[in-house]
């Protein structure tokens, strides 16, 4: 089983290896750095032994979560790593107060979407054509805070 910490920068070689291999617009290593850096962004990795399994990121602007980056490795795949990271997200972010959190996600992602879903995201919205590879469109999905579900 994984174990979920905070990212460092030397998790990076093995973070980008993951967003290579899963997203066709890979972010650079600077956009990994430069979320580093922030105080207002929550960076996590899920760790099986000394590999990097998984990573999370997520920002915070104007009392929202914004969760940027989400991948697991595809050995490591349905075996609840990225339940994990979304759970320590939801744990850390909810000692602040804040409004919620909220997501794109391509409209064919039916996986990651139903994942979303079993957190008690929604659907709340489309952004047309927001991938530049194919043109597809973006779900734009939202989650209240714990405060606003009580
Ligand atoms: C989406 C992704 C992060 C899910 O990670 P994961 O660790 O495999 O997800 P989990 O094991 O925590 O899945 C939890 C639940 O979500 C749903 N789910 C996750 N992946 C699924 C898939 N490929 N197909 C159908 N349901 C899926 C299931 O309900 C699953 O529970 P179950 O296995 O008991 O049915 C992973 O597939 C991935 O890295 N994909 C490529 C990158 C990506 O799409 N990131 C999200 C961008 S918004």
């Amino acid at each position: 089983m994984a174990a979920i910490r905070p990212m460092r920068l030397s998790d990076l070689k093995g973070v980008q290896e993951i967003e290579e291999s899963s997203f066709p617009r890979p972010w650079s290593l600077n956009a990994f750095i430069t979320q580093l850096a922030k105080d207002s962004s929550i960076c996590l990795v899920a760790v099986d032994e000394s590999r990097i399994v998984g990573y999370l990121i997520a920002t915070q602007y104007v009392e929202v979560w914004h969760i940027l980056d989400l991948a697991v490795h595809e050995d490591y795949r349905r075996k609840y790593v990225a339940t994990d990271l979304i759970e320590e997200l939801l744990e850390q972010s909810g000692r602040e107060k804040h409004r919620g959190y909220t997501l794109e996600v391509r409209k064919s992602n039916r996986g990651a979407i139903k994942m979303y879903e079993s957190f008690g995201f929604i659907c709340t919205g489309i952004r047309k054509g927001y991938y530049r590879d194919n043109g597809e469109d973006a779900l734009i999905m939202w989650r209240d805070s714990e405060d606003m579900l009580a």
